[in-house]
């Protein structure tokens, strides 16, 4: 089974041996990696009874059926939740994440990775009662990627902090990334949006610094 470099780098984050919740699964093809290499104890679930079907023949054709649970839901809805679980949620829109995690009660460890809207995720997620502890940059098939692993706690975060990520704003790579979509967006303001441009001025000082 060999993954996608995006979800390879979500792999590394799960803690191996954990039960592990991934929730909008897809093809469950992390879910096979991790009972493979990770030793980790799989229930994959996605709303959508389709990708779920592919999923199910997916891991039929591991023999991993009686390794890895399925279940056809929306979000954690249904699903008992312990607090030694790894909840994984890739590949979605920021305010649907943070919808799924606001109908159930949490795990101690979440590994996301939302589709946009990243600084609104971090700032929700920590407002649940969690702290950032990993955060990964990557570029894969030209798309930019960041993954987050929280861990209940707390920390103090700064607005900056939630906007390149307490761990990301030393990345050197990611700092590149930044520069240049902000430097892309600043030069597509029109130039009497004052406000709108003078904030991303200051993002652009903020990464040079
Ligand atoms: C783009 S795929 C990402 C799949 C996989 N997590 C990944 O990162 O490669 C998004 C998946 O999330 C599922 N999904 C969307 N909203 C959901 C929800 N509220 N609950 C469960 N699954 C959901 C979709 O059906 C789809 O299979």
């Amino acid at each position: 089974m060999t993954l996608s470099k995006r979800l390879e780098m979500v792999a590394t984050l799960v803690d191996e041996s954990a039960r592990v919740i991934d929730v909008g699964c897809d093809h469950a093809y992390l879910d096979i990696y991790l009972t493979l290499n990770n030793n980790n104890k799989c229930l994959a679930t996605d709303i959508n009874i389709n990708a779920l079907n592919i999923a199910i023949n997916n891991i039929k054709k591991y023999n991993l059926e009686n390794k890895i649970e399925t279940k056809l839901t929306d979000g954690l809805k249904g699903i008992k939740v312990d607090s030694s679980d790894n909840i994984v949620i890739c590949g979605m829109g920021a305010h649907t994440i943070i919808d799924i995690l606001n109908t159930n009660k949490l795990s101690d460890t979440l590994i996301i990775s939302s589709n946009n809207n990243i600084d609104i995720l971090r700032k929700e997620v920590v407002k649940l009662g969690f702290y950032i502890d990993s955060e990964i940059f990557i570029i894969d098939k030209n798309k930019p990627y960041v993954i987050i692993k929280f861990k209940r706690g707390f920390k103090k975060y700064k607005k900056i902090d939630y906007i390149f990520g307490p761990i990301l704003k030393d990345n050197k790579e990611y700092k590149k990334y930044m520069y240049e979509k902000c430097n892309k967006i600043l030069n597509n303001i029109s130039k009497d949006k004052i406000i709108l441009r003078l904030k991303y001025k200051y993002l652009l000082h903020k990464i040079k610094k």
